[in-house]
């Protein structure tokens, strides 16, 4: 008897022991169930956060800077040639792209039998070769905007290197033998250093002297108020006018804006043709357009 009930009361604590084993296990399976569920969810907004970054375009103002001092460059290589128009000139200029847009633009532009200039980023070549061709086949100039728009004043001067040239590259074997001669560093940053990479390869910094903001101002009426009415900025006999060719926005301002140019006697010419009108020789590593 006495073993009976020994083993009576054992089978209790076992089973005591048990049911609290049990309801530990069931809360730790539950807390393994909450944590799978929720972690792809933190995967996938992880993810969305990074495609977002990467897909809004970020293009930063012109920094107020120091001009660099002039770099003494003894030969032009290249030698200027006087554009066969007269009377007044400016070179509209598009960076940023190649992009979705730029078609459109191109026809436009071609419309009107008009050139200019776009500083297209070597990455936006790779994604648009067509449109790179169609640039170079109906007469506008492809100067460079570097690879993948980094501010050139933080990279190393191998890195710098690596912009330009797989840039160059790019332009090359997208229409089938244009070598750039002109560079636009992204957000207009650079330093003497990165002007004597300009000249090894053979290239000329050109910035800006309109800024019509429409990579800010995503408005037709902002950015042609921008190009007409800015009491300082308006553009001019001698203008150089930044835009970006990646908004619809900026393709239809550019519309309107070449019409009423049109309609105010001026011409369209490509920077070097107006570099040309303003100066002998345009030298390798040499900063021009800046006011
Ligand atoms: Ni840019």
């Amino acid at each position: 008897m006495y073993d009976i009930e020994k083993g009576i009361v054992t089978i209790k604590k076992v089973f005591g022991r048990t049911k609290r084993w049990c309801i530990i296990l069931l809360v730790i399976l539950l807390v393994v169930i909450g944590v799978t569920q929720l972690e792809p969810a933190a995967h996938d907004s992880g993810a969305d956060n990074q495609v977002a970054a990467i897909a809004v375009p970020t293009v930063i103002p012109p920094a107020e800077q120091e001009l660099a001092p002039s770099i003494q460059m003894d030969e032009a290589v290249t030698e200027t040639e006087r554009p066969a128009v007269s009377g007044k000139l400016v070179a509209l200029t598009f960076d940023d792209g190649p992009g979705p847009y730029t078609d459109k633009l191109l026809d436009e532009l071609a419309d009107r039998n008009i050139s200019a200039t776009f500083f297209v980023l070597g990455s936006c070549v790779e994604w648009f070769p067509d449109t790179v061709r169609r640039m170079a086949d109906d007469g506008h100039e492809i100067g460079s905007h570097t690879y993948s728009h980094r501010t050139l004043t933080k990279l190393t001067s191998d890195e710098v290197r690596s912009e330009i040239q797989k840039t160059n590259d790019v332009i090359f074997s997208a229409t089938g033998g244009v070598v750039p001669t002109l560079i636009r560093p992204p957000g207009g940053y650079y330093s003497n250093e990165i002007r004597e990479i300009c000249a090894e390869a053979g290239m000329s910094l050109v910035f800006w002297s309109v800024d019509t903001q429409d990579w800010k101002n995503r408005d037709k009426d902002a950015i042609l108020s921008m190009a007409f009415d800015s009491e300082m900025y308006h553009i001019k006999d001698g203008s150089i006018v930044i835009m970006h060719d990646i908004y619809e926005t900026t393709v239809e301002a550019v519309t309107e804006m070449i019409d009423r140019l049109l309609e105010d006697d001026y011409s369209f010419v490509t920077v070097s043709e107006l570099l040309a009108s303003q100066y002998e020789q345009i030298l390798p590593g040499e900063v021009y357009g800046r006011t």
